[in-house]
């Protein structure tokens, strides 16, 4: 395949990066072609660290393609949902591994107001505007390039978003870095800066199943969610503007319990959602990087730990997959195949003016941090 003969290694020097000899030596980035879209080529990095794990990227829409760590017995398998080429990633319904925004998740009726000014976006959620749009940040080509440091090997990707695209306001740059650590680490690094007023909420749409991507649902995977309150919603998946306990309900994660436990509970938010598919609000003490919630497959031994810089996490349990996907290897993701946990401000940020507000001003930068941190126990 051309792919393969255009496969390029790159190494970054030691005395560029002030890294220990050891640690780039092991440190491996492969760029090779991932196919053409109708926007032009794009690319697939192969991210290695020395622990062996391995990280996959496409810069068509800053997706992970795959991630393939060890478990308790060191066998490795690829943990998230995703498509073996480009042409399943084309059309994605899912969002799997993407970097979504301008606006991750629901704006109520694909309207807000800023600075006195409507602006409306399209619908494609029912009433409601998802995910930053009909083309969104998930599916755009991002410039990538690609780097070792201290911390690790990684990929920075950067689009620049113009005034007036999908509706939103301003002209924003956008910058998302993907550092794969030594210590097993996915850390995701987003900045942004804009020339005018806009909502911005940018997440990543990794769907991950601890025992291996096709093979089985997680519902037995146990949770814990670092959230003592959560924003409930309505009919059409919008908050209702409410921050309510999660106390005595089957949205309590407070402590250790399998995803599967309560979710087919007789519980109207669960039954809106069609299991979890809600904004957890994090307790949260100042600011920097804190545990948001932590995953651990009893069969495999895997644990998946994600801190962030964020107030909220959505619990998505994957309940639109309808066995209608067939992705990596011929598998068929059905219901509850994957679970994501996509740190955000809260869903409709714009029009809840009691919610941490997500408008980014001219002249500020948008900073937001979330690390996946994966162990084997
Ligand atoms: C999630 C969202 C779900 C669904 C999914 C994509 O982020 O919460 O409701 O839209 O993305 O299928």
């Amino acid at each position: 395949m051309r792919a393969r003969h255009t496969a390029l290694f790159l190494f970054i020097s030691s005395l560029l990066c002030g890294m220990p000899s050891t640690a780039w030596e092991e440190s491996l980035i492969r760029k090779e072609s991932f196919g053409k879209t109708p926007d032009g080529p794009v690319d697939l990095y192969t991210i290695t660290n020395a622990k062996g794990v391995e990280l996959r990227v496409t810069n068509y829409g800053g997706i992970i393609v795959s991630l393939r760590l060890p478990d308790k017995n060191g066998s490795p398998a690829d943990i998230v949902l995703g498509y073996d080429n480009l042409d399943g990633y084309l059309k994605n319904p899912a969002y799997f591994g993407a970097i979504v925004g301008r606006y991750a998740n629901r704006i109520a009726n694909g309207k807000f107001t800023v600075d006195g000014i409507e602006y409306h976006l399209a619908k494609n959620n029912g009433p409601n505007s998802l995910h930053g749009g009909l083309k969104g940040f998930d599916k755009v080509i991002w410039r990538a390039e690609p780097f070792t440091d201290q911390q690790g090997s990684g990929l920075i990707l950067s689009f620049a978003s113009k005034d007036g695209e999908e509706g939103y306001p301003g002209n924003l740059k956008t910058k998302v870095t993907y550092t794969l650590t030594d210590q097993n680490e996915l850390k995701i690094d987003y900045e942004a800066t804009t020339d005018e007023a806009t909502p911005l909420n940018l997440t990543s749409h990794s769907y991950f199943n601890l025992s291996g991507e096709g093979n089985g649902d997680i519902l037995k995977h146990e949770l814990t969610l670092n959230a003592d309150r959560f924003t409930p919603v309505d009919q059409t998946e919008i908050p209702t503007g409410d921050l309510r306990s999660v106390n005595g309900t089957p949205m309590d994660f407070t402590k250790s319990t399998l995803v599967g436990a309560r979710i087919n509970d007789n519980y109207e938010q669960l039954l809106i959602g069609h299991g979890y598919d809600h904004n957890f609000v994090l307790n949260r003490k100042g600011d920097g990087l804190q545990l948001a919630a932590s995953v651990r497959d009893p069969r495999t031994g895997r644990v998946l730990e994600v801190y962030t810089t964020e107030p909220g996490v959505q619990l998505y349990t994957g309940n639109f997959l309808d066995g209608t996907i067939t992705g990596k290897q011929s598998h068929v993701y059905n219901k509850h195949a994957a679970l994501c946990l996509e740190t955000q401000h809260f869903p409709d940020s714009p029009n809840h003016a009691n919610f941490p507000s997500a408008i980014l001003q001219p002249g500020q930068r948008y900073r937001s941090s979330t690390v996946y941190k994966f162990l084997a126990q």
